[in-house]
């Protein structure tokens, strides 16, 4: 369903009963990337799962946006949909939207998930590499960041041996609007430094990373893990950057036995 909240529209799928648990998506992807998760999820919990501004079906932004645009859309959300408290859960872009929120109103949240993320900022090179791909979004439209991301969301071996996967992949990137992509990628370059947030974190917390994972890798994650009083820190064998997708049952299992020790 659609919401108008903060001066935008955003898509929200909103399902189940119970201590709700929001969970935010990753870069060029939208609320999909969760299905497997709300399947499992939603018949203990309310699983919400959101398109941010100019993603999936969300409106695309009229000005330029920041990661804590998009948290204060999140939070504005939670009090159109009467969340006052929930688990949150970012998936890498996700993470960094679940770390803007973490600054802006800690009280909301009663535990954190973070999946192959990472809390430094982007250097120099790394900015310069989000306006390229800005620029190629403008050339070639969402195919831009399909064709760069998809290598990386998945190892080898899936990309070959998973089809179906491959393709229901292809087809959220394919549906991106390029304007909303280019407002991520510019917001994702100028993102504060969450080392600092780290240590101040006290909910309990989940670190889930991907073996393989080049975007976020484990090493970085779990420097991330230690910098949080008391996460645990699992890493996924054989998967890549998008593990909620590429190995949904064991993501699944580590994420509701992580929610029965949450107290709502
Ligand atoms: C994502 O998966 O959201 C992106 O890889 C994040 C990023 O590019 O930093």
């Amino acid at each position: 369903m659609k919401k108008h909240v903060n001066g935008t529209e955003l898509f929200v799928q909103d399902q189940g009963q119970g201590a709700a648990v929001i969970l935010l998506h990753g870069f060029p992807l939208d609320h999909r990337m969760w299905q497997a998760q709300v399947e499992s999820l939603s018949s203990h919990y309310r699983v919400i799962a959101p398109d941010f501004r100019g993603m999936g079906q969300s409106s695309i932004p009229v000005s330029p946006m920041s990661l804590t645009n998009y948290a204060q859309d999140i939070l504005a959300l939670m009090d159109e949909l009467g969340i006052e408290k929930a688990t949150l859960g970012g998936f890498s872009m996700g993470g960094y939207v679940a770390f803007a929120l973490l600054r802006l109103a800690p009280e909301r949240f009663s535990g954190l998930i973070l999946a192959n993320t990472r809390p430094e900022p982007d250097g120099q090179e790394g900015r310069k590499n989000r306006m390229n791909m800005a620029v190629s979004l403008y050339d070639k439209g969402a195919a831009a960041a399909r064709d760069a991301m998809l290598p990386k969301l998945v190892t080898a071996t899936t990309l070959q041996e998973q089809p179906q996967l491959v393709d229901s992949l292809k087809l959220i990137m394919d549906s991106m609007p390029a304007e909303g992509l280019v407002h991520a990628s510019i917001a994702m370059a100028f993102r504060d430094d969450s080392v600092p947030l780290l240590s101040t974190i006290s909910v309990p917390t989940l670190v889930i990373a991907g073996e393989q994972d080049a975007i976020a890798p484990p090493d970085v994650m779990k420097s991330m893990a230690d910098h949080i009083q008391g996460a645990s820190y699992h890493v996924i064998p054989a998967a890549s950057h998008l593990t909620p997708m590429e190995k949904p049952d064991v993501f699944n299992a580590l994420l509701l036995n992580f929610l029965k020790g949450i107290k709502a």
